[in-house]
């Protein structure tokens, strides 16, 4: 395997709350790229007034169903951390 460097790398995560564990990769890394989903728009719009306080411009936080969801892909990392997804 050649993974992608974690601190220039293209991340998503899925279920990603107010975005807290991408806020904190991309202050930590400013070359990667991270994008987020999920379906609760108040913990997005809370994770965007963050992300726009600190001035970030390597984040998107999306709200939506994961269902609906068009990535904005490839991605070299996809996180699903405390996501549990019940599909049928
Ligand atoms: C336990 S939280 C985990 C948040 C974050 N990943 C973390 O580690 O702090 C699970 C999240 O999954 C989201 N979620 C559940 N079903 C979803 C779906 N179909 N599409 C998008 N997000 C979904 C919920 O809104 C919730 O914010």
């Amino acid at each position: 395997m050649k993974p992608a460097p974690p601190d220039r790398c293209r991340v998503l995560e899925v279920g990603c709350g107010d975005g807290m564990n991408l806020i904190s990769l991309a202050l930590a890394y400013p070359a990667i790229d991270a994008e987020g989903v999920d379906l609760a728009s108040t913990a997005i719009a809370k994770g965007q007034s963050m992300v726009n306080e600190l001035g970030l411009s390597n984040v998107r936080l999306i709200p939506l169903d994961l269902m609906e969801y068009e990535p904005h892909g490839p991605f070299d990392y996809i996180i699903a951390h405390g996501f549990f997804f019940l599909g049928s």
